[in-house]
């Protein structure tokens, strides 16, 4: 489905980000690095979250090797473990009084069957319950910096996604597709329901959701070697109507966390084929995401399982 597009929007078109705060999960390597080299150009406040304290400190110097200049910081973040994420946002919450920009971006896909040190299935309980913890503990810092942006990033996988409220945790039965669907499907049904939050509570805070479409990362570590031969650089020639460069997948996210004129509640996408590549425009998700009393039901499992409130 081709969108109308306007414009191609590049990283070219991001403006000065000069004295914003940003945190970006799964900031040392794949779309969140290729976020962050974009920001820091544009002399944003970086902070690179994860879980691999080698790869952080490689991600950052390697940002430092090609700005000198760059501010980047780096904090320690598992998203797999809500103790992690509890001493991550304490963490951040000393350092900043005031957090401009969170990108949720952090994931992981296909993995075998697998638990968080909380006990829920690994895509779900990373990819959803340990973002919707991570916003929830930098609320009050996001909240205090005017126009703040939340943007969590989905994916077209998220059409598969099915919430099955009585099997959150696929503890009754595991499809490694399924469950990645039902987290990406997660990622946009909290954004949504953020964004209502924070409008009703007429926070200057916006949420949004991106997905880069297909894009050479680490992502596919878990599939086999083939498919993953199958999308790599070698050959592209004949891939690249499906997959893109990390560069061009980070789009998305760049333009719905800069963006002056993207509002809350908007999701980003390719507008290449089946937003597959291409460059980014606002782009709608599944009927199924949009469904505002499933939305709601998400957030009450999610405060449950997580054990964090928001003050909104
Ligand atoms: N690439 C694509 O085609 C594509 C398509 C649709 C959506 N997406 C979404 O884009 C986002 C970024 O993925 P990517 O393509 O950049 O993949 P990637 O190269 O594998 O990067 C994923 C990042 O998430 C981090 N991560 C995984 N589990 C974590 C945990 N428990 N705690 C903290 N960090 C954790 C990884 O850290 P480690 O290096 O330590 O594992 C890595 O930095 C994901 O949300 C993914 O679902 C990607």
């Amino acid at each position: 489905m081709r969108q109308v597009s306007s414009d191609h929007w590049t990283a070219k078109d991001v403006p000065d980000q000069h004295g914003r705060v940003t945190v970006i999960t799964g900031g040392s390597g794949g779309l969140g690095l290729e976020t962050a080299r974009v920001l820091v150009a544009n002399r944003a406040t970086v902070v690179l979250a994860g879980r691999n304290q080698a790869k952080l400190a490689a991600a950052g110097a390697e940002l430092r090797r090609a700005q000198p200049d760059a501010a980047v910081e780096t904090v320690e973040l598992d998203l797999a473990s809500l103790e992690s994420i509890r001493r991550a946002a304490t963490e951040l919450a000393g350092r900043f009084a005031t957090l401009d920009l969170l990108i949720n971006n952090a994931g992981l896909m296909f993995p075998p069957y697998g638990l968080t040190k909380d006990g829920y299935e690994l895509q779900f309980g990373t990819n959803h319950l340990g973002h919707f913890a991570l916003t929830g503990l930098l609320m009050p810092q996001l909240l205090a910096a005017p126009g703040s942006r939340v943007v969590t990033v989905s994916s077209n996988g998220h059409r598969a996604g099915r919430m099955n409220f009585a099997d959150l945790n696929s503890a009754r039965h595991y499809h490694r597709a399924a469950a990645y669907g039902r987290s990406k499907l997660a990622n946009l049904m909290f954004t949504y329901e953020l964004q209502r939050r924070l409008a009703a509570a007429k926070a200057s805070t916006i949420a949004l959701a991106a997905h880069p479409g297909t894009a050479r990362t680490e992502l596919t570590r878990h599939m086999s070697g083939l498919s993953n031969a199958a999308m790599g650089p070698r050959f592209r020639a004949v891939n690249s109507w499906l997959v893109q460069d990390a560069a061009m997948g980070a789009l998305p996210i760049l333009r719905a966390a800069t963006d002056p004129a993207a509002i809350g509640g908007t999701y980003y996408g390719p507008d290449g084929f089946l937003q597959l590549t291409g460059y980014p425009i606002v782009v709608t998700s599944s009927g199924r995401s949009q469904n505002r009393q499933a939305q709601r039901r998400l957030w009450v499992e999610s405060e449950q399982l997580t054990g964090i409130t928001y003050p909104v």
